[in-house]
């Protein structure tokens, strides 16, 4: 006898009836860049079809996002000044406090996150504070986040998602988040972040490309895996409500096996900008069916056990799906 399996995949019905794994627009995170820089929205060079969008214009894609059934956007902001502390991360006229209080004053009814560094807001682009010999330096660099997470909330922050990969940075965010009398909101922990070159267009995207060395001192080497389990451990601890492991596509792995070891944790991975560019690239030159390529990646991503996924392609895909 032979074992047929190509029974359940006769017809589109019978697929449909035993898929494992589908995407919901309701499980998307859409990231968007708020600019001080621009008075108008702004293609990114970089990331075609991403722009970065005045404060003013900037429920529009929000809203778009939201009326597709994108679950929550995740806000970056490119500031007019930056110095060596950061302080518009933690401003509360900083652009992207100014974002939130925007969408919120306009009705916007989506999950609003904020991400939590201060490498946009840094003349030098580094994620933290340096000592003279230009090393970052973790326990001082805890306060300029924690502050900045406190003030994106009074702002309107439904969530905010720490990216910074210091040590200690979660406990930091949740102890000055409760000591402000906001314990009600979760923190998106950033837990595995690898020191990936896959970031490359996000830098042009939000200017926070650092102007010397490298980020290797704080996010993980990449040809680590086991060492995923005890970051997202130590942010569990911490009191982190989602993991996240970014990038993506590389770090599929990585995606199942903290599936796998935090079962009963919320998931996210984050489909980042360089998987995004290449995908746009390939997709212009006609070698590549972008809709197709988009779906079964965010497919991927759910086979591979992420709850949530944020993406560039998230506004798209939204719409994909629904037709
Ligand atoms: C840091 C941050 C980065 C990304 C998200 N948050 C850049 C970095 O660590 O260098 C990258 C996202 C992407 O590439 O899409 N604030």
């Amino acid at each position: 006898m032979i074992t047929r399996l190509r029974r359940l995949r006769r017809t589109p019905a019978l697929r449909a009836l035993v898929r494992e794994h589908d995407v919901l627009p309701r499980n998307l995170i859409l990231p968007l860049f708020i600019t001080e820089v621009e008075s108008e929205p702004t293609e990114i060079h970089s990331m075609p079809g991403v722009k970065r969008w005045p404060v003013d214009r900037v429920n529009e894609i929000a809203q778009e996002a939201a009326d597709a059934g994108v679950g929550a956007v995740l806000l970056f902001g490119i500031p007019a000044e930056k110095d060596d502390q950061g302080t518009q991360a933690s401003a509360d006229e900083g652009i992207v406090q100014q974002g939130v209080r925007a969408l919120r004053a306009g009705g916007f009814d989506g999950v609003v996150i904020t991400d939590v560094c201060l490498c946009e807001y840094t003349d030098h682009g580094h994620c933290g504070l340096l000592d003279d010999a230009g090393t970052v330096l973790n326990d001082p660099t805890l306060q300029r986040l924690a502050d900045t997470a406190v003030s994106q909330v009074r702002a309107g922050a439904d969530m905010v998602a720490p990216s910074a990969m210091m040590d200690g940075q979660v406990a930091a965010i949740r102890d000055a988040l409760d000591d402000n009398d906001y314990e009600h909101i979760p923190i998106l922990s950033y837990s595995v972040k690898y020191a990936s070159s896959f970031y490359g267009p996000f830098r042009d995207a939000a200017d926070g490309a650092p102007k010397f060395g490298d980020r290797r001192s704080h996010q993980m080497d990449p040809g680590n895996g086991r060492e995923a389990d005890r970051e997202h451990a130590v942010d569990v601890e911490e009191g982190a409500d989602i993991l996240m492991v970014k990038p993506g596509l590389a770090y599929l792995d990585i995606v199942r096996r903290t599936r796998e070891a935090f079962p009963e944790y919320p998931l996210a991975a984050y489909n980042v900008s360089g998987e995004y560019s290449m995908v746009k690239a390939a997709a212009a030159q006609g070698w590549i069916d972008e809709r197709a390529v988009v779906l079964e990646t965010l497919t991927a991503f759910k086979r591979a056990g992420a709850d949530l996924v944020l993406t560039y392609h998230a506004l798209d895909a939204a719409r994909w799906l629904a037709s």
